[in-house]
């Protein structure tokens, strides 16, 4: 096991037997990577299985999946495991320990999941903000079973982005968490504190990167790792439901798009705008990185079939080669101020969002208003051009409507 390198500060960690454990911080300082080593390395010497879970099934593959997989090859390991990529399994081969991967937005695929042998002792969410407190109830369900000797884990990974999160009140508050403090260890609970000093992994162009941050938030959450205070949010006008069983009644689609490729993801908003009622129902996403247009062409066709799209219109290129696919797209007009325009349009109407939307409600919580260096909110206020991908897709969704109110009202 000599290859598998591990940051110094979790390797007190690889032994770690609390029952809950908690690793945040800011970005980059290695959680997704120490804890996809740890089930690499029980599974082969420990005797336990693995359940590894984000709230979005269909996220799981280029993520956790990749990087567990990505342990097993940089360590020189393969020759021990075989993987099963459609059912996303991968197994030792000698004793037949298990890493199983599930969507917490799929409960029948939750309580499907079993392993070759015994239970799962160990249950890893990551990126545990997008989920809310009624997944932690399934979850400690899937725990149960076995016999009782064997201790049960379960590890949540994240970025702190706001303190109201419900991880900060079930496992902060009630034990007194100071805003100075690392670490705290308990047999029910272990919370680990990191940021990019812990990484030794980092290029100087990473690192550099996340100390230029300008923006206050940015800085204190995704730098240093510090449970969020969000400033002058820009939209309240929101909620989460669950829309799964209200589809067939979305007849008034609409789609906007955002280009992105290395360090923003390219974003497909689709909604169905209830006019009458001003409500806007957010129900289905794409958010990735790396896709070349090729690529979102084919994503785009999936989500949108041929309905008519609305784009950047930034990237004239991108819009005619996507139209070679067959894609339904136009550019955005984009007209002076369309950006706060489309912000009051957009916070006149009533949004709802499908829960399993994460990155929209990701950026409808952290979008936020501009601060100068004093903290005031700048004149014209202007929106920190930061989770925005969606935010953006979303307006040149309803580029027209918004046409409309001004040729209306002027
Ligand atoms: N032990 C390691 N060996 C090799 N590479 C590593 C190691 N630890 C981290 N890295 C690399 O450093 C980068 C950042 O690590 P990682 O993705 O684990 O951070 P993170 O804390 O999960 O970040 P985020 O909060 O953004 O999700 C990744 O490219 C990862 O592969
Ligand atoms: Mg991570």
């Amino acid at each position: 096991m000599q290859q598998l390198v591990i940051n110094d500060v979790y390797i007190p960690h690889i032994e770690n037997m609390s029952e809950t454990q908690i690793f945040y911080g800011g970005a980059g300082s290695g959680k997704s990577r120490f804890l996809s080593q740890r089930p690499v390395i029980d599974v082969l010497e420990n005797n336990r299985n693995y359940l590894v879970c984000r709230k979005v099934q269909n996220t799981i593959r280029k993520s956790v999946f990749n990087e567990i997989e990505g342990v097993i090859d940089d360590a020189g390991l393969r020759k021990y495991f075989s993987t099963n990529k459609s059912e996303m399994s991968i197994t030792v081969k000698h004793n037949k320990n298990q890493i199983l991967f599930a969507g917490l937005d799929n409960p029948l695929s939750l309580q499907g999941v079993r392993p070759k042998k015994g239970v799962i002792t160990d249950l890893w969410v990551d990126e545990a903000t997008e989920t809310d407190r009624d997944d932690l109830k399934i979850l400690s369900k899937r725990l149960r079973g076995g016999d009782n000797e064997t201790k049960k884990r379960m590890v949540f990974s994240f970025n702190p982005i706001y303190q109201a999160h419900w991880l900060y009140d079930e496992y902060f508050s009630s034990i007194g968490w100071a805003t100075d403090q690392a670490e705290y260890t308990t047999p029910e609970l272990s919370i680990l504190k990191t940021w990019y000093v812990h990484n030794r992994f980092l290029t100087s162009q990473d690192i550099d990167r996340l100390l230029n941050e300008k923006d206050e938030y940015y800085r204190n959450v995704y730098t240093y790792g510090n449970w969020g205070v969000l400033g002058d949010v820009i939209f309240t006008n929101w909620k989460v439901e669950d829309l799964s069983g209200m589809t067939d009644q979305f007849t008034n689609p609409r789609y906007g798009l955002d280009f992105g490729f290395a360090s923003h993801p390219a974003g497909i908003s689709v909604s169905h705008y209830d006019q009458t009622r001003k409500t806007i129902y957010i129900f289905d996403e794409l958010y990735e990185t790396g896709l070349t247009n090729d690529l979102l062409s084919i994503e785009a066709l999936r989500l949108c079939k041929d309905g008519r799209i609305i784009g950047d219109s930034a990237e004239p290129k991108s819009i005619a080669e996507m139209q070679q696919h067959r894609v339904n797209i136009t550019g955005a007009k984009k007209g002076k101020d369309s950006i706060t325009f489309g912000i009051d349009w957009l916070k006149q109407q009533t949004i709802i969002i499908d829960k399993k939307c994460v990155n929209h409600i990701k950026e409808f919580q952290q979008y936020q208003w501009k601060k100068d260096a004093n903290g005031n909110a700048v004149t014209p206020p202007k929106p920190v051009d930061k989770n925005n991908h969606l935010i953006d897709a979303l307006r040149y969704a309803y580029e027209d409507e918004m046409e409309g109110g001004v040729w209306l009202f002027a």
